[in-house]
């Protein structure tokens, strides 16, 4: 009952405003007795990705806390995992506002926030400070003054800080509001990339005896042969997993309606099916090897049925969540 009426006025109101409004009382409010309005006790449906145990196989999507600053109260409300980030090695403003905008009729939206975050070591206290005690992913991207062929130093910068706090660590090459980031996807400049996140894992698995896995995150708009590329890299690169979707940038589904031509990513319902069917690909390419989190559309039981039958073995929600609120996560969790 609580977050339809939260979300009837936060919907009112801008986007980011609302946002951060969001962010702020689930912070302060989050060890208060109003974490009842969220807090939510659900099934156990345990399942094992990579040598991780999830208590359930959803989790929130990265983006939505980017400063790991309300894990307390996402882990109240029953994800069976939290990804935060993007978080890049320095505190940045991201671009200009606005850079927030809903699309209620389609269920979607679309930002071009490029990272605004404040920094990796300001997310790493947050991260000691929690009390959460479930499933954490720090995903890790490059400041946007720093050019392309240097960017592996901020992704390498950013695994030494997070390692020794994270579950898992995903590398995000594939947001569309970096400049060039989405580049990395592709060719050698994957290949070195990779190459360098594996060598530095290893070095970091030594040093802290104990193995982080590491995800890589990629665009839904790529055709069948760049899927393959990718998969193989990632194979070769020994990757331990990959998420599958980011934003996408086509705007078909969304043609005529406000905002829809506003630069940056689009997510919710309108990327469901590319992301689903970059995802089938995927799992078609890589058969067993490699575990796939699904992520892109997911706003009921039926659209996270869609994916794991398309393979996924773990999924994540952001705008859905955003329409549905913690009932979502009730309902997805209950009926897998
Ligand atoms: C406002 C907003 C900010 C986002 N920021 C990030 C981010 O910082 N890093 C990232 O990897 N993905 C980011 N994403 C992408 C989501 O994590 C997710 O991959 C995408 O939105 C598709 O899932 P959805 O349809 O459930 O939203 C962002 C999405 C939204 C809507």
């Amino acid at each position: 009952m609580f977050y339809p009426i939260a979300q009837k006025v936060m919907f009112a109101c801008d986007a980011e405003w609302s946002h951060n409004f969001a962010l702020g009382s689930l912070k302060r409010l989050a060890h208060t007795p109003a974490a009842a309005l969220w807090r939510q006790q659900l099934p156990m449906k345990p399942v094992t990705v990579a040598g991780i145990r999830f208590d359930n196989p959803l989790g929130l999507a990265a983006g939505l806390d980017k400063n790991a600053e309300c894990i307390d109260a996402f882990g109240q409300m029953g994800f069976g995992f939290i990804e935060v980030g993007t978080v890049t090695p320095r505190a940045q403003q991201g671009n200009d506002k606005p850079r927030l905008f809903r699309l209620p009729q389609a269920n979607a939206i679309i930002n071009r926030m490029g990272f605004n975050n404040k920094g990796v070591d300001y997310l790493v206290e947050n991260v000691k400070k929690a009390s959460y005690k479930g499933v954490l992913g720090i995903n890790i991207g490059k400041n946007k003054d720093t050019p392309n062929e240097q960017g592996k130093d901020d992704y390498i910068h950013c695994m030494r800080k997070v390692y020794a706090h994270a579950s898992y660590i995903t590398v995000n090459i594939s947001s569309p509001n970096t400049p060039g980031l989405r580049d990395l996807q592709f060719g050698d400049a994957l290949y070195d990339l990779l190459q360098s996140v594996k060598n530095e894992q290893l070095d970091l698995q030594a040093r802290h005896d104990k193995y982080v896995p590491v995800f890589v995150k990629i665009a839904p708009d790529m055709d069948l042969v760049a899927v393959n590329q990718v998969a193989e890299t990632l194979l070769n690169s020994k990757m331990d997993g990959v998420i599958a979707t980011n934003t996408t940038l086509d705007r078909s589904l969304v043609q005529g309606l406000q905002y829809a031509d506003e630069a940056g990513g689009l997510s919710g319902q309108p990327v469901r099916q590319k992301s689903t069917e970059v995802l089938r690909q995927l799992r078609a390419a890589v058969g067993t090897k490699l575990p796939i989190i699904g992520v892109g559309g997911i706003d009921d039981a039926e659209s996270a049925q869609e994916k794991l039958a398309a393979g996924a073995n773990l999924l994540q929600v952001y705008t859905g969540f955003i329409y549905r609120g913690p009932e979502l996560i009730k309902q997805i969790v209950t009926s897998l």
